[in-house]
């Protein structure tokens, strides 16, 4: 099928062009929108990297993420030739300033060539510390000038903290303006986190529920089966409260507690969001301990494997206090969600890889059945699976079938899986696909980033003042520490843990 809206002529650059997320998602989410005809009709891409590599020996490297990591699972690589004649790769030190005329060498190249002036996008999908250098350089190209076709793209975490967040702001706005700039959370293309807006915004069932006067609390769970897959280093100077909480897990909550939007501007649409932001309610220091719960996972048996603490990874500090769980109770102070908890949490090496939210709504008000009929009564629950299951369930009681009046919750389903299969695009798919259309709603604006920061701010510096007593305190396999449960249980509630997936 013919996609009728492809985006204009693309040069994309790509900073990082020969590491790890170009390699697992970047060009396997270029080649699958090639193979749906969504790339544009003259298009190219250069990795820039500091190794050499030969064009040749380069598409060799990609063709080989592209089988292990593409969602097609290399089915359809019958078309790599054809897609591997746009890309290039450009041996070039981010560092070295004299180097970028290749940059520029190459658009006007392309431009002659296709008789058009393209987007130009870079990407920089390199490690935090070199962006700064590399946009300055960038800044200082002419083509940078150019708001409506030159494009930059960066990758989280956007700052180590609130003041260095601003610093990176304020840089890049030096250099770029606004819209030039796609704050990437890679969350926010999720197909199922998208439809969270569909949900709420295209029905009228839900939004008349959807506040205090109906739910009793929401929880949002990101667990992660797997460890720190050699990334000790990076994580050493991030912890789970910054690599989850501050970026993937604010935006859920965003798209959860958002006033309806009056269009699907993008503006509109993060004007919205930044509003959840600001009003949830700020912790004070004293409270942190209250309001937020820090694990560090131990040595142990992970689904049968032997598996080292996190102190014994490699690239951490042996005394590492850094955090590899996190949970906080979080409040919004607006008028639909006053007084209703939203606890998060997160880590690695948990007992499944699951991301859901649940909205939990209050009890039925009156219960006329008689107490017997009801011993497994529970309130109405809807659970948004993210994943790896993709579904929508709403959770209400029913009449077990037989001739007593005896009730049992069930589930209603919808399972996105049987309408989209191996269809449904992956996030960096959406994501590149809107840099090159210029549309920037599911991106992060400046505002949004410093409002997420501030939200976190207390709780970080308060666990970097006070040394834990008891880490490590979770053992992989497990749901994190029991500190986290006490959490929500002082409220009268559980963490709710779904199924695992046969
Ligand atoms: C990244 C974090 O942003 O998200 C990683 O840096 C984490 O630590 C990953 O593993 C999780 O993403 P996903 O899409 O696998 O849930």
């Amino acid at each position: 099928m013919q996609n009728t809206k492809r985006p204009p002529a693309t040069v994309l650059f790509i900073f990082g062009g020969s590491g790890d997320l170009n390699y697992r998602k970047l060009t396997p989410a270029l080649y699958n929108l090639f193979l749906d005809n969504w790339m544009p009709e003259q298009f190219a891409i250069a990795g820039i990297g500091r190794s050499p590599y030969t064009d040749e020996a380069y598409h060799e490297h990609l063709l080989d993420g592209v089988t292990k990591f593409s969602r097609r699972k290399g089915k359809q690589n019958g078309h790599w030739t054809e897609f591997s004649q746009h890309v290039l790769y450009l041996q070039m030190d981010g560092d070295d300033a004299a180097a970028y005329h290749k940059i520029t060498d190459l658009v006007t190249k392309k431009e002659e060539e296709w008789g058009v002036h393209p987007n130009v996008i870079f990407y920089l999908a390199v490690a935090p510390q070199l962006v700064p250098s590399i946009a300055q350089k960038l800044g200082a190209l002419q083509i940078c000038h150019d708001k409506s076709t030159t494009r930059i793209v960066v990758e989280k975490p956007f700052g180590h903290d609130l003041e260095s967040a601003h610093e990176l702001n304020e840089l890049l706005s030096g250099m770029f303006a606004e819209e030039q700039i796609f704050r990437i959370d890679h969350y926010l293309g999720k197909e199922t986190v998208q439809n969270i807006l569909a949900l709420r915004f295209a029905n009228a069932l839900f939004e008349p529920l959807w506040n205090r006067n109906y739910i009793d609390h929401i929880q949002i769970t990101a667990a992660e089966s797997v460890g720190l897959e050699g990334r000790g280093g990076y994580f050493e100077h991030a912890g789970a409260l910054r690599d989850m909480v501050q970026n993937h897990i604010l935006q859920i909550l965003c798209m959860i507690a958002m006033e309806p939007p009056v269009s699907f501007d993008a503006n509109e649409i993060r004007n919205k969001k930044v509003d959840v932001l600001n009003a949830i309610r700020r912790i004070s220091k004293e409270q942190v301990h209250d309001f937020a719960v820090r694990g560090q996972y131990s040595g142990g048996w992970k689904k049968g494997d032997k598996v080292v603490g996190y102190r014994q990874e490699e690239g951490v500090n042996p005394q590492s206090n850094i955090d590899t769980f996190a949970a906080v109770k979080f409040y919004i102070d607006n008028w639909r969600w006053q007084g209703v908890p939203i606890y998060v949490r997160t880590g690695k090496y948990l007992n499944q890889k699951a991301t859901h939210i649940t909205l939990q709504f209050k009890p039925a008000p009156h219960y006329a059945f008689p107490a017997e009929s009801a011993e497994s009564w529970r309130s109405n629950r809807l659970t948004i699976s993210i994943q790896p299951n993709m579904d929508i369930s709403i959770r209400f009681q029913a009449k077990r079938p037989g001739q007593t009046m005896t009730l049992d919750p069930v589930d209603m389903t919808f399972d996105y899986d049987e309408v989209a299969g191996e269809h449904a695009p992956e996030a960096y798919e959406t994501l590149l696909l809107d840099v090159m259309e210029g549309d920037a709603t599911l991106f992060m604006r400046n505002d949004q980033v410093d409002a997420a920061w501030k939200v976190i701010m207390p709780i970080l510096e308060t666990w970097e003042g006070r040394t834990p007593q008891d880490f490590p305190n979770y053992a992989p396999d497990s749901w994190g520490p029991d500190d986290a449960d006490a959490l929500i249980a002082r409220d009268g509630h559980t963490w709710i843990n779904l199924p695992p997936v046969p």
